[in-house]
């Protein structure tokens, strides 16, 4: 698949989200971040906004599910038509059953790793899922520095995965930008998600472009 961009609308005017979506179209994703003020200290938005933005875009939709009991919200955003849906493997009772269930119905499963879970204890259930998400801040906030300290965990998920011969993404988010992408690239990443890098520039498409070149260096 090569590089791919997902920006986070979690930095774009929450009031006018479809011109957000717009004025990405470089992008090949367009993550959403779901937060439930208990999993993580921050409130965002839910079924019925990813619902509206699904039908105000052609980009894919790529949900990053920060919430408690993903095993019981994180199916409906599958059956919404999200074309990747990624739970967070500390909140998740089930992972290898919500998983097959996420993939049963027709969406990517992904898996996210907050900076002190390590991957690891994971390793033999990689073949059950479609992404891995390995967070480069801890999740909550967009804006934050990126912490260089989870670059290790993502070469040793990049040796595992070709380790076992596996097709699965392995991205990174969180304080990704044109000054840090690089390093992830060089590590294994090859998805790439970027909230205030892309929506903080004046032309949020240049960004994506700008991104992209330097992660395929
Ligand atoms: C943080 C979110 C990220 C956030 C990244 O918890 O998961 O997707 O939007 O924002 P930046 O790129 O500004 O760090
Ligand atoms: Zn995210």
């Amino acid at each position: 698949m090569g590089v791919q961009i997902a920006p986070s609308i979690l930095s774009a005017d929450f009031a006018r989200l479809a011109q957000a979506a717009e004025s990405v179209q470089a992008a090949d994703w367009l993550h959403v971040d779901v937060m439930d003020n208990h999993f993580v200290p921050n409130l965002t938005l839910g079924l019925p906004v990813v619902e509206s933005l699904l039908a105000a875009t052609d980009l894919p939709i790529d949900c990053h599910l920060m919430i408690e009991d993903p095993d019981r919200w994180a199916p409906a955003y599958a059956e919404a038509g999200a074309g990747s849906v990624t739970f967070h493997v500390e909140a998740a009772h089930a992972p290898v059953r919500l998983a097959r269930e996420l993939r049963a119905l027709g969406t990517r499963a992904g898996m996210a790793l907050k900076p002190a879970t390590p991957v690891e204890p994971y390793a033999d259930l990689l073949d059950e899922l479609d992404m891995l998400l390995v967070m480069t801040v801890e999740p909550g906030f967009g804006g934050q520095k990126f912490l260089d300290l989870c670059l290790p965990k993502v070469r040793r998920a990049r040796e595992l995965v070709s380790g076992r011969g596996l097709d699965l993404w392995l991205q990174v988010d969180g304080g990704v930008s044109a000054e840090t992408i690089e390093r992830c690239a060089e590590a294994g990443a090859d998805v790439f998600v970027a909230g205030s890098a892309v929506f903080g520039a004046d032309d949020p498409d240049r960004a994506v472009a700008h991104l992209r070149a330097l992660a395929e260096e």
